[in-house]
């Protein structure tokens, strides 16, 4: 791991850095494991701040909602990178994005109205592209029936272009066997369509949904899923373009959390550790009340030998803020930073935020150059939490 910039060893509040060099080791990472013809779609709610150093590094975006959507053209993101995604589409977004003749992006489908919303647009110079994004026997995408109605009687929308098919069915999914399975059947599915509606799907969006090993217990089985990924896609009888939407396994292994100590104590022959951070700041797909132990050290103090064991404990009013349960640690003090690794995705927005009003912490870029942004400074949220209103009594 690398060591914290002298900078950032000052601070004295709690905050995340961004790697960029490791973000593009990654993304090269994933190149290399999967075959040449993969493109890449960074599903941008993992992380909004990755999205300007990841724009020449991924082939497409994925946007789930307007505020999305604003970010990535305040940082000026191409319109033809841009899959707007997302099970609720807002009319109003969608209708803007469709009488804009600039935008040149691509729609998901994941209902029958947000299909009839897209066919009712006004025929543009450029046909619309749509995926449709198949469910995965949840509120997301569509039946395969359903599906088939709508290619069935797709030249009835000669403005539409139905590019392909979108599938996502869960994040952090560790089984080879589980992905195969699921190539298998939808390249079934796409034979099916091609046999039974001649439509020939010209792209597969496809979110594996890699996991990330976030626990010391863990086993990485990476390898073996890309290794079981490529082989399964290089096997389809079906050729579409092959896309794959990935969040978490893109963005995770750049982040780092850090938040220092700041109280003591030993209550009922328990060592309690409060630091002032917490669980409104860290997100660990699949922990619960600290049941897990997360990668993490203490800054500094990696190679000391442990002295005592901790229950290390957030600043939330919440019995559940606890972020590492009976833990040995080296001789610490209050100031002593802590580093918790693998935070680059969702980890700072899954939180609870306005619980307690405390500040969102700074977001810091390390860029390749070795400068340091800040790319986000510390946010005040109590005014969020404050009524704004006038009242005599
Ligand atoms: C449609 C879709 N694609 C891709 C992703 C990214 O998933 P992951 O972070 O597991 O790669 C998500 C996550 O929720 C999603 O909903």
């Amino acid at each position: 791991m690398k060591n914290l910039p002298d900078k950032l060893l000052k601070n004295i509040t709690a905050f995340y850095t961004f790697d960029i060099s490791l973000l593009k080791e990654r993304i090269q990472y994933l190149r290399n494991q999967l075959p040449s013809s993969v493109s890449l779609c960074y599903a941008v709610k993992a992380n909004t701040f990755l999205i300007r150093e990841l724009t020449d590094a991924v082939e497409r975006f994925e946007i789930c909602s307007p505020g999305e959507a604003e970010i990535c053209a305040f940082l000026g993101i191409p319109s033809e990178k841009m899959v707007i995604s997302g099970v609720y589409k807002t009319p109003s977004f969608i209708e803007g994005l469709l009488v804009d003749p600039c935008f040149k992006g691509i729609f998901t489908v994941e209902s029958l109205l947000q299909y009839e919303l897209l066919c009712k647009a006004p025929p543009k110079e450029e046909p619309i592209s749509l995926l449709l994004r198949l469910t995965n026997d949840s509120q997301f995408g569509i039946n395969e029936e359903d599906i088939e109605r709508i290619l069935a009687n797709r030249n009835a929308f000669p403005h539409i272009h139905i590019l392909g098919i979108q599938f996502f069915s869960g994040t952090q999914k560790t089984s080879a066997k589980k992905l195969r399975r699921e190539i298998e059947h939808l390249d079934m599915f796409l034979q099916h369509l091609k046999e039974s509606y001649a439509y020939e799907a010209e792209e597969l969006e496809y979110g594996p949904g890699f996991p990330i090993t976030y626990f010391s217990a863990d086993v990485s089985k990476e390898e073996e899923l890309f290794k079981e990924l490529s082989e399964s896609l290089c096997a389809m009888k079906n050729r579409p373009k092959i896309t794959l939407e990935l969040g978490r396994s893109i963005a995770a292994s750049c982040g780092r959390y850090y938040t220092h100590i700041v109280d003591m104590k030993r209550n009922k022959g328990q060592n309690y550790l409060l630091v002032d951070g917490g669980m409104h700041h860290l997100v660990y797909y699949g922990q619960h009340m600290a049941m897990k132990q997360p990668y993490f050290s203490v800054v500094g103090k990696e190679t000391e030998p442990a002295e005592e064991t901790w229950n290390i404990c957030g600043s939330l009013c919440s019995m559940n803020d606890i972020l590492v349960k009976q833990t040995p640690l080296p001789h610490i003090a209050i100031g002593d930073m802590l580093c918790f690794q693998n935070t680059g995705a969702y980890c700072m927005t899954e939180g609870i935020s306005l619980f307690l009003s405390r500040d969102l912490p700074c977001v810091y870029l390390l860029l390749e150059n070795g400068e340091i942004i800040e790319a986000r400074g510390s946010f005040e949220t109590s005014i969020l939490n404050t009524p704004n209103y006038e009242r005599k009594f």
